[in-house]
Protein backbone atom coordinates (compact mmCIF):
# COMPACT_ATOMS: atom_id res chain seq x y z
CA UNK A 1 0.00 0.00 0.00
CA UNK A 2 0.90 3.73 -0.87
CA UNK A 3 1.58 6.35 1.48
CA UNK A 4 -1.24 8.83 1.09
CA UNK A 5 1.50 11.74 1.29
CA UNK A 6 3.39 10.22 -1.46
CA UNK A 7 -0.12 10.40 -3.84
CA UNK A 8 -1.22 12.11 -6.49
CA UNK A 9 -0.44 15.57 -7.54
CA UNK A 10 2.03 15.27 -4.37
CA UNK A 11 4.31 13.07 -5.59
CA UNK A 12 7.84 13.53 -6.81
CA UNK A 13 7.31 17.12 -5.86
CA UNK A 14 10.10 19.48 -7.17
CA UNK A 15 11.52 21.86 -4.69
CA UNK A 16 10.55 25.75 -5.52
CA UNK A 17 11.68 26.71 -2.31
CA UNK A 18 9.77 24.53 -0.43
CA UNK A 19 7.42 21.05 -0.96
CA UNK A 20 4.63 23.00 -0.06
CA UNK A 21 4.75 26.02 -2.81
CA UNK A 22 5.58 23.32 -4.96
CA UNK A 23 2.23 21.39 -4.99
CA UNK A 24 0.59 24.87 -4.57
CA UNK A 25 1.88 26.09 -8.05
CA UNK A 26 1.16 22.36 -9.38
CA UNK A 27 -2.39 22.80 -8.32
CA UNK A 28 -2.14 26.71 -9.21
CA UNK A 29 -1.27 25.21 -13.33
CA UNK A 30 -3.38 22.27 -13.65
CA UNK A 31 -6.57 24.36 -12.47
CA UNK A 32 -6.22 25.82 -15.66
CA UNK A 33 -7.39 22.57 -17.22
CA UNK A 34 -10.85 23.75 -14.62
CA UNK A 35 -10.04 20.55 -12.56
CA UNK A 36 -11.61 20.86 -9.17
CA UNK A 37 -10.08 20.10 -5.83
CA UNK A 38 -12.06 16.65 -5.68
CA UNK A 39 -10.83 15.90 -8.71
CA UNK A 40 -7.09 16.33 -7.63
CA UNK A 41 -7.38 15.16 -4.15
CA UNK A 42 -6.93 11.41 -5.71
CA UNK A 43 -4.57 8.71 -7.32
CA UNK A 44 -3.31 9.87 -10.75
CA UNK A 45 -3.35 7.25 -13.31
CA UNK A 46 -1.32 8.78 -16.51
CA UNK A 47 -2.73 7.71 -19.74
CA UNK A 48 0.03 7.19 -22.23
CA UNK A 49 -1.72 8.83 -25.84
CA UNK A 50 0.65 7.57 -28.95
CA UNK A 51 -2.00 9.22 -31.62
CA UNK A 52 -0.51 10.11 -34.54
CA UNK A 53 -1.21 11.00 -37.97
CA UNK A 54 1.64 9.26 -39.42
CA UNK A 55 0.11 5.88 -37.60
CA UNK A 56 -2.99 4.30 -38.97
CA UNK A 57 -1.82 1.78 -36.45
CA UNK A 58 -2.87 4.19 -33.71
CA UNK A 59 -6.10 5.45 -35.13
CA UNK A 60 -8.20 4.56 -32.43
CA UNK A 61 -6.07 5.90 -29.59
CA UNK A 62 -8.35 9.06 -29.04
CA UNK A 63 -11.36 6.47 -28.24
CA UNK A 64 -9.02 4.23 -26.74
CA UNK A 65 -8.15 7.15 -23.98
CA UNK A 66 -11.82 7.86 -23.60
CA UNK A 67 -12.62 4.56 -22.45
CA UNK A 68 -9.43 4.44 -20.24
CA UNK A 69 -10.65 7.72 -18.79
CA UNK A 70 -13.57 6.22 -17.89
CA UNK A 71 -12.17 3.01 -16.18
CA UNK A 72 -10.01 5.35 -13.92
CA UNK A 73 -12.72 7.37 -12.88
CA UNK A 74 -15.20 4.58 -12.25
CA UNK A 75 -12.75 3.47 -10.04
CA UNK A 76 -12.43 6.48 -8.22
CA UNK A 77 -9.03 8.03 -9.66
CA UNK A 78 -8.10 10.75 -11.93
CA UNK A 79 -6.77 10.37 -15.50
CA UNK A 80 -4.28 12.21 -17.05
CA UNK A 81 -3.70 11.84 -20.61
CA UNK A 82 -0.21 12.67 -21.91
CA UNK A 83 1.69 12.36 -25.46
CA UNK A 84 4.65 10.50 -26.32
CA UNK A 85 6.15 10.08 -29.47
CA UNK A 86 4.54 7.29 -31.93
CA UNK A 87 6.53 5.24 -34.21
CA UNK A 88 4.91 3.45 -37.37
CA UNK A 89 6.82 1.03 -39.08
CA UNK A 90 6.61 2.74 -42.21
CA UNK A 91 7.10 5.99 -41.36
CA UNK A 92 10.47 6.07 -39.43
CA UNK A 93 13.56 6.46 -41.31
CA UNK A 94 15.61 5.13 -41.67
CA UNK A 95 14.23 2.26 -39.62
CA UNK A 96 11.69 1.66 -36.38
CA UNK A 97 13.90 -0.06 -34.57
CA UNK A 98 16.71 2.55 -34.71
CA UNK A 99 13.84 5.05 -32.78
CA UNK A 100 12.22 2.49 -30.75
CA UNK A 101 14.88 3.21 -27.69
CA UNK A 102 14.17 6.94 -28.18
CA UNK A 103 10.40 6.39 -27.40
CA UNK A 104 11.54 3.49 -24.67
CA UNK A 105 13.23 6.75 -23.07
CA UNK A 106 10.66 9.21 -23.61
CA UNK A 107 8.05 6.90 -21.85
CA UNK A 108 10.87 6.27 -18.73
CA UNK A 109 11.47 9.62 -18.76
CA UNK A 110 7.72 11.26 -19.14
CA UNK A 111 6.39 8.37 -16.77
CA UNK A 112 9.06 10.00 -14.02
CA UNK A 113 9.12 13.25 -14.77
CA UNK A 114 4.95 13.82 -14.37
CA UNK A 115 3.21 12.65 -10.40
CA UNK A 116 1.07 9.32 -11.25
CA UNK A 117 0.59 6.48 -9.68
CA UNK A 118 -0.15 4.13 -12.44
CA UNK A 119 -0.01 4.05 -15.73
CA UNK A 120 -1.74 2.74 -18.89
CA UNK A 121 0.37 2.49 -21.91
CA UNK A 122 -1.49 2.60 -25.29
CA UNK A 123 0.67 0.94 -28.06
CA UNK A 124 0.45 -1.03 -30.87
CA UNK A 125 2.21 -0.97 -33.81
CA UNK A 126 5.56 -2.99 -34.09
CA UNK A 127 8.00 -1.08 -32.02
CA UNK A 128 5.57 1.00 -29.54
CA UNK A 129 4.68 -1.90 -27.05
CA UNK A 130 8.32 -3.19 -26.93
CA UNK A 131 9.08 0.50 -26.37
CA UNK A 132 6.69 1.01 -23.62
CA UNK A 133 7.44 -1.89 -22.10
CA UNK A 134 11.31 -1.23 -21.59
CA UNK A 135 10.69 2.23 -20.30
CA UNK A 136 7.89 0.62 -18.03
CA UNK A 137 10.29 -2.17 -16.14
CA UNK A 138 12.93 0.91 -15.80
CA UNK A 139 10.64 3.52 -14.19
CA UNK A 140 9.07 1.12 -11.97
CA UNK A 141 5.76 2.20 -11.22
CA UNK A 142 2.15 0.26 -11.37
CA UNK A 143 2.12 -0.48 -15.34
CA UNK A 144 -0.38 -1.95 -17.64
CA UNK A 145 -0.40 -2.17 -21.03
CA UNK A 146 -3.17 -1.71 -23.61
CA UNK A 147 -3.01 -2.37 -27.39
CA UNK A 148 -4.85 -0.41 -30.23
CA UNK A 149 -6.10 -4.12 -31.54
CA UNK A 150 -5.31 -5.20 -34.66
CA UNK A 151 -7.24 -4.09 -38.22
CA UNK A 152 -9.85 -6.26 -39.48
CA UNK A 153 -9.42 -7.88 -42.95
CA UNK A 154 -10.41 -6.43 -46.63
CA UNK A 155 -11.36 -8.25 -49.59
CA UNK A 156 -9.56 -8.28 -53.12
CA UNK A 157 -11.62 -9.52 -56.07
CA UNK A 158 -13.38 -11.89 -53.47
CA UNK A 159 -10.02 -13.16 -51.81
CA UNK A 160 -9.56 -11.81 -47.92
CA UNK A 161 -6.36 -10.04 -47.66
CA UNK A 162 -4.71 -8.30 -44.64
CA UNK A 163 -1.44 -6.70 -44.00
CA UNK A 164 0.67 -7.72 -44.39
CA UNK A 165 1.79 -11.03 -45.57
CA UNK A 166 -0.49 -10.47 -48.37
CA UNK A 167 1.43 -7.08 -49.37
CA UNK A 168 4.17 -9.53 -50.07
CA UNK A 169 2.67 -11.99 -51.27
CA UNK A 170 0.86 -9.45 -53.90
CA UNK A 171 4.36 -7.71 -54.35
CA UNK A 172 5.90 -11.17 -55.09
CA UNK A 173 3.39 -11.53 -57.87
CA UNK A 174 3.33 -8.34 -59.31
CA UNK A 175 7.12 -8.78 -59.95
CA UNK A 176 6.84 -12.51 -61.04
CA UNK A 177 5.16 -10.91 -63.50
CA UNK A 178 1.26 -12.85 -62.66
CA UNK A 179 -0.68 -9.68 -62.10
CA UNK A 180 -0.65 -6.44 -63.46
CA UNK A 181 -0.33 -2.45 -62.82
CA UNK A 182 -4.22 -2.65 -62.43
CA UNK A 183 -4.67 -5.27 -60.33
CA UNK A 184 -1.47 -4.00 -58.22
CA UNK A 185 -3.21 -1.10 -57.20
CA UNK A 186 -6.69 -1.98 -56.48
CA UNK A 187 -5.07 -4.47 -54.09
CA UNK A 188 -3.23 -1.42 -52.77
CA UNK A 189 -6.73 -0.04 -51.41
CA UNK A 190 -8.02 -3.12 -49.88
CA UNK A 191 -4.96 -4.35 -47.69
CA UNK A 192 -4.68 -1.84 -45.02
CA UNK A 193 -8.64 -1.81 -44.54
CA UNK A 194 -9.00 0.64 -41.66
CA UNK A 195 -7.36 1.42 -38.11
CA UNK A 196 -5.64 -0.82 -35.88
CA UNK A 197 -2.14 -2.85 -36.16
CA UNK A 198 -1.64 -5.99 -38.89
CA UNK A 199 -3.99 -8.65 -38.92
CA UNK A 200 -1.42 -11.69 -39.12
CA UNK A 201 1.11 -13.08 -36.37
CA UNK A 202 3.27 -10.30 -37.08
CA UNK A 203 5.52 -8.48 -34.75
CA UNK A 204 2.26 -6.21 -33.55
CA UNK A 205 -0.01 -9.44 -32.42
CA UNK A 206 3.14 -10.89 -31.64
CA UNK A 207 3.81 -8.66 -29.04
CA UNK A 208 0.46 -8.30 -27.72
CA UNK A 209 0.25 -12.03 -27.09
CA UNK A 210 3.20 -12.16 -25.27
CA UNK A 211 2.50 -9.18 -23.25
CA UNK A 212 -0.67 -10.00 -22.09
CA UNK A 213 1.11 -14.34 -20.97
CA UNK A 214 3.69 -11.80 -19.28
CA UNK A 215 0.95 -10.76 -17.16
CA UNK A 216 1.66 -7.05 -18.28
CA UNK A 217 -2.32 -6.62 -19.99
CA UNK A 218 -5.61 -7.24 -19.01
CA UNK A 219 -6.73 -11.07 -19.51
CA UNK A 220 -8.16 -11.04 -23.08
CA UNK A 221 -6.83 -7.99 -24.19
CA UNK A 222 -4.24 -9.29 -27.09
CA UNK A 223 -7.06 -9.74 -29.33
CA UNK A 224 -10.19 -7.72 -30.06
CA UNK A 225 -10.19 -6.11 -33.00
CA UNK A 226 -9.08 -2.45 -33.15
CA UNK A 227 -12.67 -1.27 -34.23
CA UNK A 228 -14.79 -3.90 -31.74
CA UNK A 229 -16.55 -2.55 -28.76
CA UNK A 230 -14.52 -5.56 -26.89
CA UNK A 231 -11.71 -3.41 -27.48
CA UNK A 232 -13.60 -0.37 -25.93
CA UNK A 233 -14.21 -2.36 -22.93
CA UNK A 234 -10.58 -3.94 -22.67
CA UNK A 235 -9.34 -0.36 -22.45
CA UNK A 236 -12.09 0.21 -19.85
CA UNK A 237 -10.86 -2.49 -17.86
CA UNK A 238 -7.34 -1.30 -17.96
CA UNK A 239 -8.25 1.72 -16.53
CA UNK A 240 -9.76 0.48 -13.83
CA UNK A 241 -6.98 -2.79 -13.24
CA UNK A 242 -4.30 0.38 -13.57
CA UNK A 243 -6.28 2.08 -10.04
CA UNK A 244 -6.10 -1.04 -8.22
CA UNK A 245 -2.42 -1.64 -8.79
CA UNK A 246 -1.65 1.99 -8.02
CA UNK A 247 -3.55 1.22 -4.84
CA UNK A 248 -1.75 -1.98 -4.22
CA UNK A 249 1.69 -0.79 -5.68
CA UNK A 250 1.95 -3.69 -8.00
CA UNK A 251 4.96 -2.77 -10.01
CA UNK A 252 6.59 -4.41 -13.33
CA UNK A 253 9.06 -5.78 -10.98
CA UNK A 254 6.82 -7.86 -9.12
CA UNK A 255 5.02 -9.23 -12.33
CA UNK A 256 7.91 -9.40 -15.17
CA UNK A 257 9.84 -11.95 -13.67
CA UNK A 258 11.95 -14.90 -14.57
CA UNK A 259 8.89 -17.30 -14.93
CA UNK A 260 6.67 -14.65 -16.65
CA UNK A 261 9.14 -14.11 -19.67
CA UNK A 262 9.79 -17.76 -19.61
CA UNK A 263 5.35 -17.81 -20.00
CA UNK A 264 6.43 -15.09 -22.55
CA UNK A 265 8.86 -17.02 -24.79
CA UNK A 266 6.35 -20.25 -24.49
CA UNK A 267 3.56 -18.03 -26.43
CA UNK A 268 6.27 -16.51 -28.72
CA UNK A 269 6.98 -20.32 -29.82
CA UNK A 270 3.68 -21.56 -29.45
CA UNK A 271 1.78 -18.35 -31.73
CA UNK A 272 5.11 -19.03 -34.70
CA UNK A 273 5.47 -15.59 -33.49
CA UNK A 274 7.52 -12.74 -34.85
CA UNK A 275 11.48 -13.05 -34.80
CA UNK A 276 11.23 -9.85 -33.83
CA UNK A 277 9.62 -11.08 -30.52
CA UNK A 278 12.98 -12.01 -29.25
CA UNK A 279 14.67 -9.18 -30.05
CA UNK A 280 12.23 -7.02 -27.91
CA UNK A 281 11.74 -9.82 -25.20
CA UNK A 282 15.76 -9.61 -25.02
CA UNK A 283 15.40 -6.09 -24.73
CA UNK A 284 12.15 -5.91 -22.61
CA UNK A 285 14.21 -8.63 -20.08
CA UNK A 286 16.90 -6.53 -20.04
CA UNK A 287 15.75 -3.45 -18.59
CA UNK A 288 14.38 -5.76 -16.20
CA UNK A 289 17.62 -7.21 -15.19
CA UNK A 290 17.32 -10.94 -17.18
CA UNK A 291 19.84 -11.47 -20.18
CA UNK A 292 18.24 -13.91 -22.73
CA UNK A 293 20.05 -17.30 -22.87
CA UNK A 294 19.27 -18.32 -26.70
CA UNK A 295 20.45 -21.25 -26.01
CA UNK A 296 17.94 -22.42 -23.05
CA UNK A 297 15.17 -20.73 -25.61
CA UNK A 298 16.42 -23.13 -28.41
CA UNK A 299 16.10 -25.97 -25.99
CA UNK A 300 12.62 -24.32 -24.82
CA UNK A 301 11.49 -24.61 -28.58
CA UNK A 302 12.45 -28.16 -29.15
CA UNK A 303 9.29 -28.96 -26.42
CA UNK A 304 6.68 -26.42 -27.49
CA UNK A 305 5.17 -26.66 -30.62
CA UNK A 306 3.26 -24.52 -32.70
CA UNK A 307 -0.67 -23.84 -31.95
CA UNK A 308 -1.89 -21.10 -33.98
CA UNK A 309 -2.65 -21.09 -37.75
CA UNK A 310 -2.55 -17.75 -38.29
CA UNK A 311 -0.77 -16.27 -41.80
CA UNK A 312 2.15 -16.13 -41.82
CA UNK A 313 2.96 -20.10 -40.32
CA UNK A 314 -0.52 -20.73 -40.86
CA UNK A 315 -3.66 -19.32 -42.90
CA UNK A 316 -5.92 -17.12 -41.02
CA UNK A 317 -6.00 -13.94 -39.18
CA UNK A 318 -5.96 -11.64 -35.86
CA UNK A 319 -9.80 -11.67 -35.69
CA UNK A 320 -10.27 -15.61 -36.14
CA UNK A 321 -8.18 -16.02 -33.47
CA UNK A 322 -10.14 -13.37 -31.18
CA UNK A 323 -13.17 -15.28 -32.18
CA UNK A 324 -11.84 -18.79 -31.40
CA UNK A 325 -11.47 -16.60 -27.53
CA UNK A 326 -7.49 -15.28 -27.99
CA UNK A 327 -4.64 -15.97 -25.86
CA UNK A 328 -6.67 -17.84 -23.67
CA UNK A 329 -7.57 -20.81 -25.71
CA UNK A 330 -3.79 -20.93 -26.66
CA UNK A 331 -2.54 -20.87 -22.83
CA UNK A 332 -5.30 -23.41 -22.03
CA UNK A 333 -3.37 -26.10 -24.02
CA UNK A 334 -0.25 -25.08 -23.34
CA UNK A 335 -0.64 -25.12 -18.93
CA UNK A 336 1.41 -28.06 -18.42
CA UNK A 337 4.25 -25.43 -20.13
CA UNK A 338 3.47 -22.46 -18.51
CA UNK A 339 4.31 -21.41 -14.63
CA UNK A 340 0.57 -20.75 -13.93
CA UNK A 341 1.38 -18.85 -10.32
CA UNK A 342 2.82 -15.63 -11.77
CA UNK A 343 1.25 -13.06 -10.80
CA UNK A 344 -0.32 -10.31 -13.45
CA UNK A 345 -1.63 -7.01 -13.53
CA UNK A 346 -5.28 -7.99 -12.28
CA UNK A 347 -3.58 -9.16 -8.83
CA UNK A 348 -4.36 -12.51 -9.55
CA UNK A 349 -2.26 -15.18 -11.24
CA UNK A 350 -2.04 -16.50 -15.00
CA UNK A 351 -3.91 -19.42 -14.24
CA UNK A 352 -6.70 -18.17 -11.84
CA UNK A 353 -7.08 -15.32 -14.79
CA UNK A 354 -7.53 -18.75 -17.34
CA UNK A 355 -9.90 -20.28 -15.34
CA UNK A 356 -11.64 -17.00 -15.53
CA UNK A 357 -11.79 -16.66 -18.93
CA UNK A 358 -14.20 -17.95 -21.51
CA UNK A 359 -13.56 -20.70 -23.20
CA UNK A 360 -13.64 -24.36 -24.83
CA UNK A 361 -15.71 -24.07 -27.77
CA UNK A 362 -14.73 -25.88 -31.05
CA UNK A 363 -12.64 -23.77 -33.00
CA UNK A 364 -9.84 -24.59 -35.74
CA UNK A 365 -7.56 -21.67 -35.38
CA UNK A 366 -5.79 -23.01 -32.33
CA UNK A 367 -4.81 -26.55 -32.28
CA UNK A 368 -4.46 -28.77 -29.48
CA UNK A 369 -1.07 -29.46 -27.90
CA UNK A 370 -1.32 -33.14 -29.47
CA UNK A 371 -2.15 -32.13 -32.64
CA UNK A 372 -0.53 -28.91 -33.42
CA UNK A 373 0.49 -27.40 -36.38
CA UNK A 374 3.93 -27.93 -36.44
CA UNK A 375 5.57 -30.09 -33.86
CA UNK A 376 8.51 -27.45 -32.55
CA UNK A 377 8.01 -24.25 -31.90
CA UNK A 378 8.40 -20.96 -34.54
CA UNK A 379 12.21 -20.61 -34.06
CA UNK A 380 15.31 -22.21 -33.93
CA UNK A 381 18.96 -20.66 -32.64
CA UNK A 382 21.38 -21.57 -35.06
CA UNK A 383 25.40 -21.36 -34.13
CA UNK A 384 28.81 -21.95 -35.97
CA UNK A 385 31.50 -20.49 -37.27
CA UNK A 386 29.36 -17.87 -39.23
CA UNK A 387 27.11 -17.12 -36.46
CA UNK A 388 29.43 -17.58 -33.13
CA UNK A 389 26.84 -15.15 -31.51
CA UNK A 390 24.11 -16.68 -32.85
CA UNK A 391 21.37 -16.66 -35.42
CA UNK A 392 17.41 -17.13 -35.42
CA UNK A 393 15.65 -18.72 -38.13
CA UNK A 394 11.42 -18.81 -37.73
CA UNK A 395 11.41 -22.87 -38.88
CA UNK A 396 7.33 -22.46 -39.14
CA UNK A 397 7.71 -20.28 -42.12
CA UNK A 398 10.47 -21.76 -44.05
CA UNK A 399 10.54 -24.46 -46.61
CA UNK A 400 10.73 -27.78 -45.47
CA UNK A 401 13.16 -28.94 -48.14
CA UNK A 402 15.30 -25.73 -47.30
CA UNK A 403 15.84 -26.52 -43.93
CA UNK A 404 19.29 -28.58 -44.83
CA UNK A 405 20.72 -26.46 -47.52
CA UNK A 406 24.24 -26.63 -48.90
CA UNK A 407 24.82 -23.84 -51.33
CA UNK A 408 27.29 -20.98 -52.67
CA UNK A 409 26.97 -17.53 -51.49
CA UNK A 410 26.44 -15.07 -53.75
CA UNK A 411 27.10 -12.40 -51.41
CA UNK A 412 25.56 -7.92 -51.35
CA UNK A 413 27.93 -5.61 -49.41
CA UNK A 414 24.95 -3.41 -47.98
CA UNK A 415 20.97 -2.75 -48.56
CA UNK A 416 21.50 -0.56 -51.10
CA UNK A 417 23.88 -3.35 -53.15
CA UNK A 418 21.01 -5.32 -52.83
CA UNK A 419 18.46 -2.62 -54.09
CA UNK A 420 20.96 -2.60 -56.84
CA UNK A 421 21.64 -5.85 -58.13
CA UNK A 422 19.49 -7.94 -57.02
CA UNK A 423 17.04 -7.78 -60.28
CA UNK A 424 20.37 -7.55 -62.63
CA UNK A 425 19.17 -10.35 -65.50
CA UNK A 426 23.36 -10.58 -65.49
CA UNK A 427 23.54 -11.32 -61.74
CA UNK A 428 25.06 -14.55 -61.49
CA UNK A 429 23.13 -16.50 -59.20
CA UNK A 430 21.19 -19.98 -59.09
CA UNK A 431 17.91 -21.06 -57.25
CA UNK A 432 20.45 -23.20 -55.08
CA UNK A 433 22.44 -20.30 -54.04
CA UNK A 434 22.16 -18.64 -51.15
CA UNK A 435 21.60 -14.81 -50.84
CA UNK A 436 23.98 -13.41 -48.28
CA UNK A 437 23.29 -9.67 -47.35
CA UNK A 438 25.92 -7.70 -45.23
CA UNK A 439 26.15 -4.36 -43.00
CA UNK A 440 22.14 -4.79 -42.23
CA UNK A 441 22.52 -5.00 -38.68
CA UNK A 442 22.33 -3.01 -35.78
CA UNK A 443 24.52 -0.74 -36.50
CA UNK A 444 25.23 -1.61 -40.34
CA UNK A 445 22.63 -0.25 -41.28
CA UNK A 446 22.05 1.47 -39.05
CA UNK A 447 19.07 0.36 -37.01
CA UNK A 448 18.63 -3.36 -37.96
CA UNK A 449 15.77 -2.73 -40.95
CA UNK A 450 13.62 -5.72 -42.05
CA UNK A 451 15.92 -6.55 -45.00
CA UNK A 452 16.54 -9.77 -44.10
CA UNK A 453 13.38 -10.91 -46.26
CA UNK A 454 15.60 -10.10 -49.43
CA UNK A 455 13.76 -10.61 -52.41
CA UNK A 456 14.56 -13.74 -54.81
CA UNK A 457 16.16 -12.49 -58.13
CA UNK A 458 13.57 -11.13 -60.55
CA UNK A 459 14.80 -14.03 -63.14
CA UNK A 460 14.91 -16.72 -60.40
CA UNK A 461 10.92 -15.51 -59.30
CA UNK A 462 10.12 -15.42 -62.82
CA UNK A 463 10.85 -19.25 -63.10
CA UNK A 464 8.34 -20.20 -60.67
CA UNK A 465 10.83 -20.16 -57.30
CA UNK A 466 9.24 -18.96 -54.29
CA UNK A 467 12.07 -19.46 -51.53
CA UNK A 468 15.56 -19.57 -51.14
CA UNK A 469 18.10 -19.67 -48.39
CA UNK A 470 18.91 -15.59 -47.25
CA UNK A 471 21.19 -15.05 -44.76
CA UNK A 472 21.75 -11.69 -42.93
CA UNK A 473 22.43 -9.76 -39.70
CA UNK A 474 18.79 -7.90 -40.91
CA UNK A 475 15.31 -8.48 -38.89
CA UNK A 476 12.48 -9.19 -40.93
CA UNK A 477 9.07 -8.40 -40.78
CA UNK A 478 6.86 -10.73 -38.68
CA UNK A 479 4.23 -11.32 -41.59
CA UNK A 480 6.98 -12.46 -43.60
CA UNK A 481 8.12 -16.21 -44.76
CA UNK A 482 10.55 -18.29 -46.05
CA UNK A 483 13.93 -19.97 -45.14
CA UNK A 484 15.14 -16.84 -43.56
CA UNK A 485 18.10 -16.77 -41.65
CA UNK A 486 18.65 -13.52 -39.43
CA UNK A 487 20.35 -11.50 -36.35
CA UNK A 488 23.51 -13.33 -37.34
CA UNK A 489 25.53 -12.04 -34.59
CA UNK A 490 28.20 -10.06 -34.13
CA UNK A 491 27.06 -8.33 -37.17
CA UNK A 492 29.22 -7.86 -40.05
CA UNK A 493 29.64 -3.92 -39.24
CA UNK A 494 31.41 -4.98 -36.40
CA UNK A 495 33.96 -6.81 -37.89
CA UNK A 496 31.79 -10.71 -37.29
CA UNK A 497 32.27 -13.53 -40.17
CA UNK A 498 29.43 -12.37 -42.16
CA UNK A 499 31.81 -9.67 -43.18
CA UNK A 500 33.99 -11.92 -44.79
CA UNK A 501 32.29 -14.18 -46.68
CA UNK A 502 32.70 -13.25 -50.33
CA UNK A 503 30.42 -14.91 -53.18
CA UNK A 504 31.31 -18.25 -54.56
CA UNK A 505 32.28 -19.19 -50.71
CA UNK A 506 30.27 -22.47 -50.13
CA UNK A 507 27.76 -22.10 -46.91
CA UNK A 508 25.80 -25.34 -45.06
CA UNK A 509 22.68 -24.67 -43.20
CA UNK A 510 21.04 -27.50 -41.15
CA UNK A 511 18.10 -26.46 -39.08
CA UNK A 512 17.91 -29.90 -37.70
CA UNK A 513 21.11 -29.89 -36.31
CA UNK A 514 21.24 -25.92 -35.57
CA UNK A 515 24.61 -24.93 -37.23
CA UNK A 516 24.90 -22.63 -40.22
CA UNK A 517 28.62 -23.21 -41.08
CA UNK A 518 30.72 -21.46 -43.68
CA UNK A 519 33.30 -23.52 -45.38
CA UNK A 520 36.41 -21.43 -45.47
CA UNK A 521 39.58 -21.82 -43.15
CA UNK A 522 40.74 -20.41 -40.18
CA UNK A 523 43.37 -19.38 -42.04
CA UNK A 524 41.50 -17.94 -45.03
CA UNK A 525 39.16 -16.10 -42.73
CA UNK A 526 41.98 -14.55 -40.72
CA UNK A 527 43.88 -13.70 -43.52
CA UNK A 528 40.48 -11.70 -45.12
CA UNK A 529 39.65 -10.11 -41.81
CA UNK A 530 43.01 -7.95 -41.78
CA UNK A 531 41.31 -6.25 -44.95
CA UNK A 532 38.22 -5.44 -43.21
CA UNK A 533 37.00 -2.41 -42.75
CA UNK A 534 33.58 -1.11 -40.95
CA UNK A 535 31.60 0.99 -43.66
CA UNK A 536 31.07 5.07 -42.98
CA UNK A 537 28.23 6.30 -41.95
CA UNK A 538 27.25 10.21 -42.35
CA UNK A 539 26.35 12.33 -39.24
CA UNK A 540 27.03 9.93 -36.55
CA UNK A 541 29.01 12.78 -34.85
CA UNK A 542 25.88 14.21 -33.37
CA UNK A 543 22.92 13.79 -31.56
CA UNK A 544 20.43 10.74 -31.30
CA UNK A 545 22.31 8.64 -34.03
CA UNK A 546 25.72 9.72 -32.41
CA UNK A 547 24.27 8.33 -29.34
CA UNK A 548 22.57 5.15 -31.16
CA UNK A 549 26.04 4.16 -32.80
CA UNK A 550 27.66 4.62 -29.84
CA UNK A 551 25.31 2.56 -27.30
CA UNK A 552 23.50 0.18 -28.98
CA UNK A 553 24.06 -3.79 -28.46
CA UNK A 554 23.49 -6.13 -30.44
CA UNK A 555 20.45 -8.42 -31.52
CA UNK A 556 20.96 -11.33 -28.14
CA UNK A 557 20.75 -8.12 -26.19
CA UNK A 558 17.98 -6.39 -27.83
CA UNK A 559 19.60 -4.30 -29.45
CA UNK A 560 18.85 -2.09 -26.13
CA UNK A 561 21.53 0.95 -25.68
CA UNK A 562 23.67 -0.89 -23.17
CA UNK A 563 23.28 2.36 -20.58
CA UNK A 564 20.07 1.96 -20.10
CA UNK A 565 20.67 -2.00 -19.31
CA UNK A 566 21.12 -3.11 -15.26
CA UNK A 567 23.51 -5.30 -14.12
CA UNK A 568 21.55 -8.74 -14.98
CA UNK A 569 21.22 -10.84 -11.74
CA UNK A 570 19.84 -13.73 -13.72
CA UNK A 571 19.14 -15.22 -17.06
CA UNK A 572 15.65 -16.11 -18.96
CA UNK A 573 15.15 -19.18 -19.77
CA UNK A 574 15.93 -19.89 -16.60
CA UNK A 575 18.23 -23.73 -16.83
CA UNK A 576 16.17 -26.53 -17.11
FE1 LIG B 1 1.79 -1.13 -37.57
FE2 LIG B 1 1.98 -3.52 -38.95
S1 LIG B 1 2.56 -1.53 -39.57
S2 LIG B 1 1.36 -3.14 -36.92
MG1 LIG C 1 6.07 -5.43 -38.88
Amino acid sequence: MVDDAERGLKKGLTSYGDSAFSLFLRKAFIKGMGYSDDALDRPIVGVVDTFSGYNACHANVPDLVEAVKRGVQLAGALPVPFPTISIHESFAYPTSMFTRNLMSMDTEEMIRAQPMDAVVLIGGCDKTVPAQLMGAASANIPAIQLVTGPMMTGSHRGERVGACTDCRRFWARYRAGDIDDQEIAEVNTQLVPGGGTCGVMGTASTMALVTEALGMMAPGGATPPAVSADRRRIAETSGRLAVQMAAQDLTPDKIMTQEAFENALTVLLATGGSTNGIVHLAAIAGRAGLKLDLDQFDRMGRDIPVLVDLKPSGQNYMEDLHRAGGLPTILRELKDHLHLDCLTVTGRTLGENIDEMPGGWTQSIVSRIDKPLYREGGMAVLRGNLAPGGAIVKQSAASPDLMTHRGRAVVFSSVADMGARVDDPDLDVTADDILVLQNAGPKGAPGMPEAGYMPIPKKIAAAGVKDMVRISDARMSGTASGTIVLHVTPESYEGGPLALVRTGDIIALDVPNRTLTLEVSDEELAERRKAFLAPVHDGCDRGYKKLYMDTVTQADQGCDFAFLIPHPSGSVPGAK
